[in-house]
């Protein structure tokens, strides 16, 4: 079963940790990271799953997109239920 902080949080650099944090994307938390609440274009799990929409589309971090293996990382804490 993968968790949150076990298997995602660790792929965060800090500059990308202080970077987010200034506009409120706040990933190195994982009460963010895990809130089930919905928004206008998500409805459920709203933080997790637009910052794996920007990870997706490779626009984040604007460095360098994750490997494939990192995104099927996510992609199967999500599967799993976004475990904190
Ligand atoms: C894994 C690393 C990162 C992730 C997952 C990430 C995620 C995101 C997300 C979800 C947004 C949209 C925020 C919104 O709509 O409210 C965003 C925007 C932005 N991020 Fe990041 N970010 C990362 C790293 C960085 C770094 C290192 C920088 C700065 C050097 C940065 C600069 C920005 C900027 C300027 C925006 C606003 C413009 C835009 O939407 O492209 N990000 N990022």
């Amino acid at each position: 079963m993968t968790s949150f902080t076990k298997d995602i949080l660790p792929k965060f650099r800090p500059e990308d940790i202080g970077c987010m944090r200034s506009m409120g994307v706040r990933f190195a938390d994982p009460n963010w990271m895990t809130d089930p609440g919905g928004d206008a274009d998500y409805p459920d799990y709203a933080n997790a799953r637009r910052v794996f929409a920007k990870l997706q589309d490779g626009s984040m971090p604007p460095d360098g997109a994750w490997s494939s293996e990192w995104l099927a990382a996510y992609e199967a804490w999500i599967a799993d239920g976004f475990n904190p």
